[in-house]
């Protein structure tokens, strides 16, 4: 072997090597795979490329220039999932914590530099203590770097973060731009400050955990899209969807044959919706029993769970699904509830994903918290994302479309293409009961039995008004169909909407309420 191979399996091996073996161990007994490890798993075996594996650092300072590991504590390179190309960044905490270096920013810039120019989705497994701190400045430029990618690459190529160990202070701010957010339960955690300082401002004291682990961001900020028991569970996750996504804005998603009918008309669905208007049900049973193989990938499971979103297929085509759950909060439309659904079909319509919507909605949540917290602004956003979005739009209205949420829900006036409703279907101001206390006030106050006469005029109100029918001739809803046939009345609704073409005005880009 001439010197330089043999300097080059040596940098090679210290390179794979990283922070060595008691950290590697380290890493192990804390249940966490090492860099490497888990690029093994995402990737399909044997397709890693690795590059920039003999990169290191500039710093001098504290002793630095003498510990230089090869690669500098990120794994970086590109590989295949599933057979199609994507890039990956590991965080190696094995090395300085698997602190970000301006080297290593560099290197991450590189891949996401790759993947924007040649159009694969970009996977981050993110495992650090934040900023090298030997490196000062030269460190936070780097993040900025990379939030800067972030950015441009946004609606370009998808992005994906998985948190598998901490991410603390602004370095939280890349996963934040990406699309989706893994965390794993237990090892990971994200905040903008940790518990230390949190103690001393507000004297309250919580554990990392509380303050920011995959529980907290899943279920209560919305930070987490999802929440995996494992590191492989979640690296599981992360490939099946990459399923249903395609790998840049000018594909379509990938089509994914399947042996369900399409014509399958399914009997179960014509007892789902109960007769009792106001009585709750599931609406993942209706997805479920519609999709293709009743496969639903549901994303942001446990925030706001009054509004369901996820991916599925329609005969083979990748569908964003968009719910109101009438189990949950009756399906009304809140702040987070409006934010999770604005920003799914934002992500859907930017990767031409048509987006089908069932809408069983009271109107939105009353209350002085939701006002004060901002309802109006963040309703709007759900709002002007349905509106802006130009993808094929199907809207199938399972019970109540009521007041402002009807025309938010994807209705026909903010520009779905295809308006559906179920025979149980109501279009309405307002609910029967909330409608009679206003318009009957003073003749249920001159009645001698008010009761008997709200029941009454209720009831007179439902027939009139509580029904799809009106909407349909006015044309504002296309058809009202048999619970039974949904799939074959979606899937022909898409398949007819699949040459649709519509832009926007020419401008530099909106304004939404953010
Ligand atoms: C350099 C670091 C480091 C860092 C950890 N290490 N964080 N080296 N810069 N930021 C090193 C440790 O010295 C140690 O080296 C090894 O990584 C493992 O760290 P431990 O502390 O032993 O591990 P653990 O007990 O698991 O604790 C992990 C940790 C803790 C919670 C992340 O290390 C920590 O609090 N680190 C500092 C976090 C921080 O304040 N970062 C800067 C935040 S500001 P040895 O040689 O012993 O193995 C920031 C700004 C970003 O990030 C701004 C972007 C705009």
């Amino acid at each position: 072997m001439n010197e330089n191979a043999k300097r080059l399996a040596e940098l090679e091996a210290a390179a794979e090597l990283g922070g060595g073996e008691a950290r590697i161990a380290r890493q192990h007994d804390a249940g966490k795979m090492t860099a490497r490890e888990r690029v093994d798993l995402l990737l399909d075996p044997g397709t890693f490329v690795e590059l920039d594996k003999l990169v290191t650092h500039r710093c001098s300072d504290f002793g630095m220039q003498d510990q230089k590991i090869p690669g500098d504590g990120v794994v970086t390179g590109y590989g295949k999932v599933d057979g199609r190309k994507v890039f990956v960044f590991a965080q190696d905490f094995t090395v300085f914590g698997g602190s970000l270096s301006g080297a290593y920013a560099e290197k991450i810039c590189k891949v996401m530099d790759l993947a924007t120019k040649t159009g694969a989705p970009v996977i981050g497994l993110n495992d650090s203590g934040g900023a090298r701190i030997q490196e000062g400045v030269e460190s936070l430029a780097g993040y900025a770097d990379i939030f800067f990618r972030n950015v441009r690459a946004s609606g370009v190529v998808p992005q994906i973060s998985a948190i598998l160990g901490p991410c603390a202070g602004g370095a939280v701010y890349s996963p934040a731009i990406t699309d989706f957010v893994y965390m794993v339960q237990e090892s990971s955690y994200m905040f903008i400050t940790g518990p230390e300082v949190v103690k001393t401002v507000t004297h309250q004291e919580v554990t990392k955990q509380e303050l920011g682990g995959a529980q907290v961001h899943g279920e209560t900020s919305g930070v987490a899209h999802f929440e995996s028991a494992s590191e492989e569970e979640c690296i599981a996750q992360i490939r099946e969807l990459l399923g249903f996504i395609p790998s840049n804005n000018a594909e379509d998603p990938p089509f994914v044959p399947t042996s369900d009918p399409k014509g399958r008309r399914e009997s179960s669905l014509a007892t789902v919706v109960p007769e009792n208007a106001s009585k709750p049900y599931d609406i993942k049973e209706i997805i479920n029993a519609v999709v293709d193989d009743g496969h639903f990938y549901e994303v942001h499971e446990g925030f706001a769970r009054n509004l369901v979103v996820g991916f599925a297929r329609l005969g083979g085509h990748s569908v964003g699904v968009v719910a109101n759950q009438p189990s949950h909060l009756a399906g009304c439309l809140d702040i987070n509830a409006s934010v999770k659904g604005a920003r799914f079909v934002r992500f859907c319509d930017a990767f031409n994903i048509p987006l089908v919507t069932l809408v069983d909605v009271p109107g939105f949540l009353p209350g002085v918290d939701q006002e004060y917290g901002g309802i109006i602004r963040h309703g709007a956003k759900l709002l002007y994302a349905f509106a802006e979005a130009t993808v094929p739009k199907i809207t199938l209205i399972t019970r109540k479309a009521y007041g402002g949420a009807y025309d938010v829900m994807a209705s026909k006036h903010i520009g779905a293409d295809i308006n559906l409703a179920y025979p149980t279907g109501e279009i309405a101001v307002m609910g029967p009961e909330g409608a009679v206390n206003i318009i009957f006030r003073k003749e249920l106050a001159a009645a001698s039995d008010p009761e008997a006469k709200r029941a009454e005029l209720v009831e007179d109100y439902r027939r009139t008004f509580a029904n799809p029918f009106k909407a349909a001739e006015l044309g504002y809803i296309d058809a009202v169909i048999q619970p039974e046939d949904t799939r074959p009345r979606l899937i022909d609704a898409l398949e007819m909407l699949s040459s649709k073409r519509e832009s926007l005005p020419p401008k530099k880009h909106g304004n939404i309420p953010l």
